[in-house]
This record gives structure tokens, sequence and C-alpha cells, in this order.
């Protein structure tokens, strides 16, 4: 099996809800997904609440979570099973997709489009009205129990166009566009998630803001929710903040000297 299955073996158990902040109606649309067996789609840039969503959705739904985070040399066999030697014996062992159809819990494949074209032919089946799931090397034939569900996520910003999901395959799955919460929810959610009053973590958002503004001319991606919870993290820990925003806000976006003195000047302006 790959190694790319993050979690137990045995996929993650639904256990107490992760916080999630909902921002919009994504909470009712995974809701609705879920009851009507329809597949969804995530689309996002990175750090923006994705993975915290499916997480929070699966223990809410009282679902298992199998994620698996796709790379270009993950094949279909890495999420169906493969026959492996087992003390002179070959056993099938079924991937963390035949193990979520088989046990109905939610399968979540980060960054989709990365996955090999293989990959798309096993999708195809469990995503159209026949939820089945094909096991080419048992003879099997899975059908998808109702509390299968299929979460798939990417990243529209780093693909490029060959590796954009084909029309046959993104019109399968409903689809919900995420991007940074706005501030007061985003100054709330970093305040929640680090520790640090929310009072302090307004300049950090109010920051981040001026520094997404940036994305598209020196920078490929603007700051994420995630390294703002890091961020206010250090500095809930104690360290200064001039230093953390330095660690968590400017150094992670980008090497050019010269765009990093730009983020610095962009901070020193907005934080006065
Ligand atoms: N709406 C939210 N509620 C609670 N926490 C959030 C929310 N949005 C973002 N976060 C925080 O941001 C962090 C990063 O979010 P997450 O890991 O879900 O991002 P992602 O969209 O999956 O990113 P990637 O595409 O890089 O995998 C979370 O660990 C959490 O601290
Ligand atoms: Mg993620």
């Amino acid at each position: 099996m790959s190694a790319a299955v993050s979690g137990q073996a045995a996929g993650t158990p639904p256990a107490a809800v992760p916080f999630y902040a909902p921002v919009g109606d994504e909470v009712a649309l995974f809701e609705h997904a879920f009851r009507n067996r329809l597949p969804l789609l995530l689309k996002g840039p990175t750090g923006c609440g994705k993975t915290r969503f499916v997480a929070h959705m699966a223990a809410r739904l009282g679902r298992r979570l199998y994620t698996v985070a796709c790379h270009d040399d993950l094949t279909a066999a890495d999420l169906t099973g493969r026959y492996l030697l087992k003390g002179g014996d070959t056993v099938w062992v079924d991937g963390p997709l035949t193990r979520a159809v088989r046990e109905g819990a939610i399968c979540y494949l980060d960054e989709v489009v990365e996955a090999r074209k293989d990959v798309t032919v096993v999708l195809h089946p469990l995503t159209d009205d026949r939820r089945v799931l094909p096991l080419e090397r048992t003879g099997e034939l899975l059908e998808a129990p109702p509390g299968f569900m299929l979460v798939v996520s990417y990243n529209p910003g780093y693909q490029n166009v060959l590796k954009g999901l084909k029309p046959s395959t993104r019109q399968r799955f409903l689809a919900l566009d995420f991007g940074f919460p706005p501030p007061d929810a985003e100054t709330a959610i970093v305040s929640q998630e680090s520790g640090l009053p929310r009072d302090r973590c307004v300049p950090l958002v109010r920051l981040a803001g001026a520094l997404r503004d940036l994305k598209g001319q020196d920078l490929e991606e603007g700051v994420s929710t995630r390294l703002l919870v890091y961020c206010a993290t250090l500095i809930a820990g104690g360290m200064k903040p001039a230093q953390a925003i330095r660690a968590a806000m400017i150094e992670p976006l980008s090497d050019e000297p010269d765009v990093k003195q730009a983020l610095l000047r962009v901070a020193e302006i907005t934080l006065g």
C-alpha cells in the first residue's frame, strides 16, 4: 500500500469533531452531497482550510476518513489494492479507496490532479450513478454503500493546462470554491487555533490581506491561513512579532531578496 496514505492503516475513525469555522454554506452543501450520494470537488489555495473542513465533516457525519495525498507516481493500484506476498502466500490487500467503499467511509484525495491518468479510470464508475468500484484483479465489483463519499481537492493556482482535470472527470463532481476566510472570520480562526487574543490577531490578518493583494505580481501564492496560525502561535509563545512575521509570513513566500524587502516594507506600512 502507498506510503501516501495518512492516518492509521485503518483510516481515521470518527472521534471528536475538529474545530472548523464555516465561512459560507459549505457545511450544508457537504451534507446535501453526502445525503444525495454525490461526490464533491474542493478547489482553493494552499492552507485555506480544505483538509480541516473534510476532517470536520467526516466527524460530524460519523464517517471514517481515508485521506490520500496524490502525487505523480500514484497509481490506481495504490488506491484500490494489490496482491502482496505474505509468508509464502499471496494475499490481496485493499487500498484506501477500496476500504472506504467496503466500509462506507469518506475517501479524500488531496491534490487529485497530480495522480496518474489510470486513477481517473477507477474514479469514473464510482462518481456517476453506478457508484461501483470494479476490482479487476480480484474480479469483484463493489457497490458503494450510502455511507461512502468521495471528496477530492486541488489548487487551481498550480496546475498547468495539461495537468488540469478533464471535463469528463470534473463534471462528475459537485464543486466548492474555497477562498481565504473574510477578515473577521479569519481573525476568529487564527485566535482560536493559536491562543493569541483576537485583538492581537487583527493586525496579522490585515497584513495577510495586504500580502495577498500582491499575488500574481511577485508572488505565486498569497499568505495562507495556515501561515497566519503559525505566526500567531509563535507570538502567543513569546516571540517578538517582527521576528514571527518574518519567519511565518515573509520568508515562506519568496526566495528573492528584492521581493522579501518589498514584503517587509508592506508589513511595516500595514502594521504602522
Ligand atoms: N475555516 C477554518 N476553520 C478552522 N481552521 C481553519 C479554517 N481555515 C483554515 N484553518 C486553519 O488553517 C490550517 C490550514 O488548513 P488546511 O490544512 O485545511 O488547508 P488546506 O486547504 O488543506 O491546504 P493544502 O491545500 O495546502 O493542503 C488549519 O490547520 C487550521 O489551523
Ligand atoms: Mg490539505
